[in-house]
This record gives structure tokens, sequence and C-alpha cells, in this order.
């Protein structure tokens, strides 16, 4: 949720700025900007739009002989918040004296008391964000010493920060200070950059410092001083970063989220490397050996995430309730924390998350921590804020997914969800048998998702049958439901038809007055106990004229009733959870390019939630 990025070192700081806010355009792209220290002044450029556009005009108004004078500066790409992204809402934000520049990720709560006192001071505020209120407050306190002012406006805010600010009078210098919105340090050879995340660094360096909240750091060419807001020094370690540029590339795809559609063999091999004891039927999982015994006494289990780690959290409610025979629920994390949870000491906790930033999440697992439960997390970002409060869990070893729609995290979710149910179900009840055969069918998965894969051509030809429709619907029933809920938000917010997901039962107890002559119904449909009922559910809708679109397992029933057909390969019906959803991926990103819609950047999304 928007994306920041500072330099501080030798080379001309625009170039450098702008290469990482496309790095970062997936976090947020409403409207961009930067400032650099130019001499004695700060100069900004700001766009409505993508960062192409605010490249555009750096390039037209500032030559290169000028850029290359201008060795610091800030940038961000936005995710509107408060005001609309216009090109005066856009960071960064000036204060008075227009001698100080700040980017802000997050919200400032009390903004309104702010500003109002700023107003009655005399301020005339140029935008409607949150964000110009610190930058003016920050100014105000400003006697020289920026990280000073800094500290002192940020012990008047409420709310979730990661900032960056500079001022004309400082050159050479970048504050920077985060509370809720990840802030990260690249530590170069005469040169430090700061960003919201690794992947606008990797270019540069390899070496992080990444930061905790309430911390405050300085950062030059050649130094990063850390204190906290009570100016006392913080030892924060240096980190080797293992991503590879070309993991954050496109690698030849038309889009990332093809990239990322294509990358899960791989990525779900690495979810599982190590981690499969076939012979015992069980799994090893080194984040969560030291609680083995705790963890499988439990007496109930809650997933908590949000969008599409809700939905593998769903699919995890099934696999442990069946697997390992423990009450699981899996909640919206917003809604978790908002309801007084009834969880203590007996009660585990999962977070689960792809980038480990998302707010609602986050909020969750504190709560569940202040509250006794035990929490862990299941996050692919290593290093992120979920995965160092958790302290315990599982990485899904995914690499960087940067198309906003996620799919590699997903399917990386469930399969560490479905080692999770097969090692907690060998500690309670689960047969050796049964552990072996699911243990055997976990590790087909790449090559379940393979031969989805290979079917590429002919899910595309399925999709122009969508293509004109403002409406469809997904049907699945047991772990396909959620499954369905998955597609259809995966149709959705990329190919902005409206689709919903429903359990195929509910279908006739309203949403069916919907159907009319054509639309589509996505039929979750491979084998297991409920195949029969969910064609049943088909019917009902064939019968009112939809068009019935089947997934279905190889060989097995459900192609008479459909008019397009997609096969999955055989498997057990938990694991088909995952080649099912990578057949839905498939379909809803051929729809949204026929469509020719954005496909890696949806209107009005953003990679990482970090506001509540
Ligand atoms: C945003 C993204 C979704 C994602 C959700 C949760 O809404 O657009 O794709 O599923 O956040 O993100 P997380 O990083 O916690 O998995």
């Amino acid at each position: 949720m928007c994306g920041i990025v500072g330099y501080v070192g030798r080379s001309p700081a625009a170039p450098i700025l702008i290469a990482g806010l496309r790095r970062l355009e997936y976090r947020g792209y409403d409207s961009a900007g930067l400032a650099l220290q130019e001499g004695a002044s700060i100069v900004t450029a700001r766009a409505v739009g993508k960062v192409v556009r605010l490249a555009d005009k750096v390039r037209l108004e500032w030559s290169e002989v000028r850029q290359a004078q201008c060795t610091a500066g800030i940038a961000h790409t936005r995710w509107a918040t408060h005001g609309a992204p216009t090109e005066a809402n856009a960071h960064p934000h000036m204060d008075a004296s227009r001698r100080i520049a700040l980017v802000h990720n997050g919200i400032i709560e009390n903004y309104r008391v702010i500003r109002t006192k700023l107003e009655a001071k005399g301020h005339r505020f140029d935008s409607e964000t949150d964000t110009e209120a610190l930058s003016r407050l920050v100014g105000e306190f400003y006697r020289g010493d920026l990280r000073k002012a800094v500290i002192q406006a940020l012990r008047q805010v409420e709310g979730a920060y990661g900032i960056a600010v500079i001022s004309a009078d400082e050159p050479g210098k970048i504050v920077v200070a985060r509370k809720g919105s990840p802030l990260v340090i690249g530590v170069g050879d005469g040169e430090c950059l700061v960003a919201s995340d690794a992947s606008a660094l990797i270019a540069h360096t390899r070496r992080v410092i990444y930061l905790d909240d309430g911390d405050v750091a300085v950062v030059t060419a050649d130094s990063v001083d850390i204190t906290d807001l009570n100016d006392s020094p913080m030892d924060r370690d240096v980190a080797e970063l293992g991503i590879e540029v070309g993991a954050v590339e496109k690698g030849g795809f038309e889009h990332f989220m093809l990239k990322e559609i294509f990358e899960q063999p791989e990525s779900v091999r690495n979810a599982l490397r190590g981690r499969l004891d076939v012979p015992n039927g069980t799994a090893v999982l080194s984040g969560l050996s030291s609680s083995a015994r705790e963890l499988v006494e439990m007496q109930r289990i809650t997933m908590v995430g949000c969008g599409t780690s809700l939905h593998a959290g769903m699919v995890g409610d099934f696999a442990f309730e069946d697997v390992a025979e423990i009450p699981t629920e899996a909640q919206q994390a917003a809604e978790f924390r908002y309801r007084n949870p009834l969880v203590d000491g007996r009660d585990l906790v999962i977070g689960i998350s792809q980038s480990g930033e998302t707010a609602d999440t986050l909020a969750a697992i504190r709560e569940a921590k202040d509250k006794g439960a035990m929490v862990i997390g299941l996050v692919n970002v290593v290093g992120s804020t979920i995965a160092r409060e958790t302290g315990r869990g599982v990485y899904l070893h995914a690499g960087p997914e940067i198309s906003v729609a996620s799919t590699k995290a997903f399917t990386g979710q469930v399969a560490v969800l479905l080692l999770m149910a097969l090692k907690l179900g060998r500690g309670r009840r689960l047969s050796r048998e049964r552990g072996q055969f699911l243990a055997a069918e976990i590790g087909r998965l790449p090559e379940l998702i393979e031969r989805v894969l290979l079917q590429n051509d002919a899910i595309a030809k399925v999709a122009e049958g969508l293509v004109r429709h403002e409406h469809a619907f997904f049907l699945g029933r047991g772990p396909m439901y959620p499954v369905a809920l998955e597609g259809a938000l995966k149709l959705k917010e990329i190919s902005y038809i409206h689709a919903e997901g429903y359990h195929a039962a509910e279908l006739k107890h309203g949403p069916i007055a919907l159907l009319t002559p054509g639309v589509p119904v996505v039929v979750l449909a491979n084998r297991s106990p409920v195949t029969d009922k969910v064609l049943s559910n088909a019917e009902e809708c064939k019968a009112r004229g939809a068009r019935i679109i089947a997934v279905i397992t190889e060989g097995g029933a459900g192609a008479a009733v459909a008019d397009d057909v997609i096969c999955i390969p055989d498997c057990d019906p938990l694991v088909a959870t995952v080649p099912m959803a990578v057949a839905l991926q498939l379909l809803a990103y051929h729809v949204a390019r026929l469509r020719g819609c954005g496909i890696d950047q949806p209107r009005n999304l953003a990679k990482s939630v970090t506001v509540e």
C-alpha cells in the first residue's frame, strides 16, 4: 500500500528513484512523485497515474545535467486513502517553508486535529491528505535538526506511518521512521537506499536493515544511525537479502501474473522442499519443532487472514478438521480483531499473509497474543512484520509476488497448510497409512500443477466464452467452496466482471434468481464424495439457461452437463484444491487479457494493505 523509495549517494538520484518506484508500483499506482535535494533547495515533481507519467515529466522538465547534480531524494507511489488521486494530493508533501519534503505510507488518524491547530496558526493546506499535516508539523518543529523535528512531530501523531523526509538545509541526509508500515534500509558502497519493500533495493545492494516499529533512522551515503522516539540508540542487524533481481522481473512473460502462475510448480516445490516425510506419513516443519508437543494439544485452531490468504485459511480449515481432527475455523482478520475473540492459552492462531504486512492480520495476531493464544505465522515475505512478531511459523518460499492478484502465494499457503495438517494429524489420531497416502499426494503437487499449465491454450479458449459477460458465478462444495470464492475473486479483481463465489447448495436460496440465459457458471466438480451433489446443482443452473463451465477430474463425471470442460488430474480431494485453483487463475487471466485489462495492477487495488 503506497511505495516509498529514497536514495542518498554519489549517483544521480532521479533515475534510481524512478526505477525503484517501478519496482514498487504494485503497491499503489494512483499517482507518484519525487523530491530531490538540489543545491540549497528542494525540487519536486508529481503526476497522476502510473510511474511512467512521472518519469516522462521528470525527463521533460529536468535536463540530465541538472539531474546529475541531485544525488539525494525521496519518492512515492500512492494508493489513495485521504483525498482523491490528484496531483495536489500526490506525495511528497512539503512544510510551510517548502524546505522540507516528506513521503508517507499509512494513515495519520488524528490529522484533523493537527490540521485544525496548524490552520489556526496560519497554515494554508495545499492538499486534502493526512500526510500534509505531518510534513507541516515537522516544519513547525524544525530548528536546524531534521531528526529532532521528525521525532517531535511523530510524538504528536496517532496512527500508522512509514516516512522518509529530507530538508534543503541538510543535504545528503534522509530521515526515516516507521510505526505500522514497513521500511527497509539498503546499505551499499558509498550509497544507501530506503524503501517500503526490499524489491526496490536489490538492483543496488543485498545488505539490508529492517526497521522496527518506533525506530527513527538518519541515513547518509556512508552511515545509518538508528534511535527510538526517546532518542535512545537502537542496534539493528544487517541482513543479507535472499532474492535475485530476476525474481522481480517479468522474464519474457506478458504479465507478472502469468509468470507467477507458471512459477507454481517451482514455488510449491520450494514450499515442500525438505518438509515431506512420506515413509512416516508426516511433515517436518522446523519452524514449529520447538512447539510440536504444545501444538498437537491445542483445543482449537483459528486461521486469520484477508483476501486470498483468508481463502487459503478456509481450505486449511477443512484440512485441519479432516486430517488433524482439531476444531478449526478461518476468520477474516479484521472481524476477529474487533469481535473480542474467545481465545486463550489452549488456542492456536495462525496468521496467514503473503506480504506479512497486512494491517488487519497483524492486529489480529497481536490481539490473539494479548489473550494468551499461541500464535504462528504463515508468511511469504522473509523478515516481514508478521514473520518477526510471531517469531515462529513457516515461510512459503514462493519468492517475490509482484502481481496484485495473488496466485503462487495461495497455492504455497494451501500446500503448507496441508503439511501442517499432516504433522498435527500424525501427532494425534491420523494413521500412518493415511498419512503416507496424503504425504505422497501432497508430494505430487508440482506435477499436478504442471499438468494444468499444459492446458493453458485450452483454458484460453474457454475464456472466450466469458469475455462479453458482466456477471459470473463460481460454485463449489467442501474444500472447493473457498476455491470457488478464490476463483471468483481472481476474475472480478482483474477482469472487472462481477463474479460471485457460492456454496453450490446455497445458490438456490436466492442467487439463482440472477441466472438468465447464457450467464456463465463455473462449477468445481472434481472427484470427491460430493461430486454428484455438485453436478445436480450444475443441472439446476443449466435448467435456467446458464452456460456451465465445469472443472472436472480427467476421466471423471461432469462433462455431460457442461458447455465447456476444463480437466484437472485425478488426486485426493483436499490436494485437488491446488490444481483447481491454478485452472481458475488461468481462466481469470485469459478473460482479463481478452478484455484488455491492466492485469498486474487492477484499478483501485494495492498489493499490500497496511491500513485498516
Ligand atoms: C490485498 C491484496 C490481496 C491479498 C490481501 C491480503 O488486498 O490485493 O491479493 O490477498 O491484500 O494480503 P496478504 O499479504 O496479507 O496475503
